[in-house]
């Protein structure tokens, strides 16, 4: 695809740039060959679909404002302002030598912000009515020998930032935000000296007024900035690589940059099981999958059948859908046992070749499982081999038979912590004879005996290890609550709020 859509584009410039013939450039241009290379493009942008979808609605924005306003007031803070001094013409006693000096934020607040969502740009964030509240030293020298000095309280308001945010994907596929634009204006200014004759407010409200509200403004816009990529470091910890198990890790890394529309900011992940350490692509790709327009909660997580499907195959190239079932693992009050006794019952050369012996069976996938998600239904079907033996005095597993298996599981997936669990039970399972090293026999007479050894030994394993839950894509120390979880058709949809604990 990639390469005929190179191809393509190679011709359509060909075209485009014919330089003798200007009438057949707008003939082209309509030429299907265009419109072709346009549509082949597509994929080479676009190449990856995500497995998993993550959207974060204006209300997960706003909770993102909370955080940011507080730490954007603490960065604020930090204003340095600096020493002002200079020699003025001040009404009406004449030249005045001034200086403020050793000016300290005792207040700010940040009472008035929004975030909102600039489509296919960015996020903006506008801070109003903030205030500034100073104390600092003044000193005056005038008359060639009168000096005076005292404190002063500086009170700024109407202090405003827009900002604007962009934010894409990072070259490791962790969301990284920069601050695109800013502008910060200072409104007005109240001094109030302590000490000191009146003529100060003059000196203040025409030469000192506006070099302070300069020197503020002008410290504002690089600390917005340092506040806005101070949170990289927490993106950062997106965790793009998740280790599921000694099998499996999930890779949760962005495929593309986030799209950002009127409502929300939708994120695309890889959202693929992978062996830990060995990236084997399945032979099945994810398919395209969007979330329905939501906003009761902060964040939509959708989880699609590739996703799971990509566990499947990993866990079965792994060889970990495989158990071995042992006497010990049917329960004590059961009167089946499982030994040559049981099944010599059903196949009589069993009880003549073998008799006296315990058995064991390997239960095995031979494909990856199909899950598939229809609404309010999650399905998986495998298929395997159950395998018989007879357990010699020597220990050596001496084979009995060989079954293949075709079984449905319905699932129950639920979220616990930030991770997605589960739980399945058996709908069906149809046993054929493979091979047999004792002769014929009539598999439907072991049905009972291998329905109840999957119930009691397998489906319980299983559902230990689901139940362990696999996580799902997460920032720090995220913790969901109102937490709902939906399947439909080919995925699942997580909705939930999000709070952070430090
Ligand atoms: C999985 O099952 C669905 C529905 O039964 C089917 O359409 C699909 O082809 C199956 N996929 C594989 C890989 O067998
Ligand atoms: C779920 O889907 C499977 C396969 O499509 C079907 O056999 C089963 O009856 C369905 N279960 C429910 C509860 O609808
Ligand atoms: C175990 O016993 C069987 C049958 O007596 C024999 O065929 C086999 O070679 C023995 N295996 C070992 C490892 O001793």
């Amino acid at each position: 695809m990639e390469e005929r859509a190179r191809v393509l584009l190679h011709r359509t410039h060909g075209t485009r740039f014919h330089r003798t013939q200007p009438l057949e450039v707008a003939v082209h241009i309509m030429s299907p060959w265009f419109l072709l290379a346009l549509v082949a493009l597509v994929p080479l942008s676009q190449s990856t679909n995500p497995g998993v979808k993550v959207k974060l609605t204006q209300r997960g924005l706003e909770y993102g404002r909370q955080i940011g306003m507080a730490s954007l007031q603490s960065k604020l803070k930090s204003i340095k302002v600096p020493d002002l001094s200079g020699t003025e013409k001040v009404a009406p006693i004449g030249k005045v030598k001034y200086s403020l000096t050793g000016m300290q934020i005792v207040n700010l607040g940040l009472p008035k912000s929004a975030v909102g969502l600039v489509p296919g740009t960015g996020i903006s964030l506008s801070v109003g009515n903030a205030f500034i509240s100073l104390h600092g030293n003044w000193r005056v020298k005038y008359l060639r020998f009168i000096k005076d000095s005292g404190t002063f309280d500086l009170a700024v308001s109407g202090l405003t930032i827009s900002a604007g945010i962009s934010l894409k994907s990072d070259e490791t596929g962790h969301p990284a935000v920069s601050c695109a634009s800013c502008a910060a204006t200072v409104g007005s200014a109240n001094i109030k000296f302590h000490g000191g004759a009146s003529w100060l407010y003059n000196l203040f409200s025409s030469f000192i007024d506006k070099a302070l509200r300069s020197a503020l403004q002008k410290q504002i816009c690089p600390l917005v900035s340092d506040a806005i990529s101070e949170m990289n470091p927490h993106l950062k910890t997106l965790n793009v690589l998740a280790k599921v198990d000694q099998y499996a890790e999930i890779e949760y890394s962005m495929v593309t940059s986030p799209t950002i529309s009127k409502a929300s900011i939708d994120f695309s992940l890889k959202g693929e099981f992978y062996n830990i350490g060995k990236h084997q692509e399945p032979p099945f790709s994810a398919a395209p999958f969007s979330l329905p327009a939501q906003s009761t909660n902060m964040l939509y997580i959708g989880v699609s059948s590739f996703t799971t499907n990509s566990a499947g195959f990993v866990y079965n190239n792994a060889g970990a859908l495989s158990l071995y079932i042992t006497d010990d693992m049917i329960p004590a009050s059961s009167p089946i046992r499982l030994n040559t006794r049981t099944f010599g019952a059903f196949i009589p050369q069993i009880a003549k070749r073998f008799p006296g012996l315990m058995m064991k069976l390997l239960v095995k996938t031979s494909n990856a499982p199909n899950i598939t998600f229809e609404p309010n239904n999650v399905t998986l079907q495998a298929t395997g081999t159950v395998t018989a033996y007879a357990i010699l005095p020597n220990s050596t597993l001496e084979p009995l038979f060989i079954l293949d298996m075709d079984a449905s599981v319905s699932a129950h997936v639920y979220v616990t912590g930030v991770k997605l669990a589960g739980a399945v039970a058996l709908n069906r399972i149809d046993m054929t004879l493979g091979t047999s090293y004792v002769g014929p026999f009539q598999v439907k007479s072991l049905d009972n005996i291998l329905l109840m050894v999957l119930k009691v030994a397998v489906i319980p394993k299983v559902n230990a290890r689901l139940q362990q839950g696999y996580p799902l894509p997460a920032i720090g120390k995220m913790n969901l609550i109102n937490t709902q979880l939906l399947v439909l058709k080919d995925y699942m949809l997580i909705g939930t709020d999000v709070h952070f604990t430090e």
